[in-house]
């Protein structure tokens, strides 16, 4: 279980997160919406232990995500990762798993197997297009075959055929029961992998719950900018 305890970040004055209340049961594929600059990001730094909360808490698991025994079951995908260009994908791969004491029982060829870049591992990142940094950064979220995932806007830049090959990707994760938390406006694709989503507007939860609930017969994009806009007038 994730849960999130009136969870709050200042910056000086400004709220960007608002006292945010959620529970995220095991194996869920939660999407957290938003319009930009409602704070999903800044959540889901909160949420892996990068930024300390102004107020309230995280707790995965029943622990707290700076706390070496979960981070070592957390895998994160920053929304720009940072990538050693002059390695190649197998050599960051290499790099990142040795940031984990415990080897992880996955092999590094399956990971990018399964992300569509082992054809590509002996290529200096710099040859990469963004399409394929993007999947080698979710490669870097696997590496220690983490129980729970945070993805800030996966699909972000990419093509339709990038976009398939890693919606494929979260939906086996998905299979093997982790817990995906992903960020996105991307919202069709939401529709496709989310179980359940929570939306954010100006740091406050909005909404909370499955998706079918949430769509009551129509589609979710529509759904969304009325109650964005009903939000933002009230
Ligand atoms: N380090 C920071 N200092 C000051 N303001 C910040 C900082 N990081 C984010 N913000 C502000 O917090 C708000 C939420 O940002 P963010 O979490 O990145 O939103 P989102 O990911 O939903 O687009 C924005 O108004 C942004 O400008
Ligand atoms: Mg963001």
């Amino acid at each position: 279980m994730l849960s999130l305890v009136h969870l709050t970040k200042e910056y000086g004055k400004t709220r960007v997160v608002d006292d945010i209340t959620l529970d995220i049961e095991s194996g869920t594929t939660f999407g957290f919406l938003g319009p930009n600059g409602a704070g999903k990001t800044t959540t889901i730094k909160m949420i892996v232990g990068l930024s300390h909360p102004s107020a309230g808490t995280v707790n995965i698991n029943c622990g707290d995500p700076r706390d070496k025994s979960v981070r070592e079951r957390i895998g994160f995908m920053p929304e720009d990762p940072y990538f050693y260009d002059h390695l190649t994908g197998s050599e960051f791969l290499s790099f990142c798993a040795n940031l984990f004491p415990k080897k992880s029982p996955r092999k590094h060829s399956d990971i990018l197997k399964s992300v569509g870049m082992f054809e590509y591992r002996n290529q200096p990142i710099y040859t990469y297009s963004k399409g394929m940094k993007q999947r080698l950064g979710l490669a870097q979220a696997l590496v220690n075959d983490p129980q729970y995932l945070f993805l800030d806007e996966p699909l972000d830049g990419l093509d339709p055929i990038g976009r398939a090959e890693i919606k494929k990707v979260l939906l086996e994760l998905k299979k093997r029961k982790k817990t995906i938390f992903l960020n996105s406006h991307i919202l069709s694709d939401v529709e496709e992998i989310c179980d359940e989503i929570g939306i954010i507007n100006k740091g406050k939860l909005i909404f909370s719950g499955k998706v079918k609930e949430f769509c009551d017969g129509k589609n979710l994009e529509s759904r969304f900018v009325d109650v964005i806009n009903q939000d933002n007038k009230s």
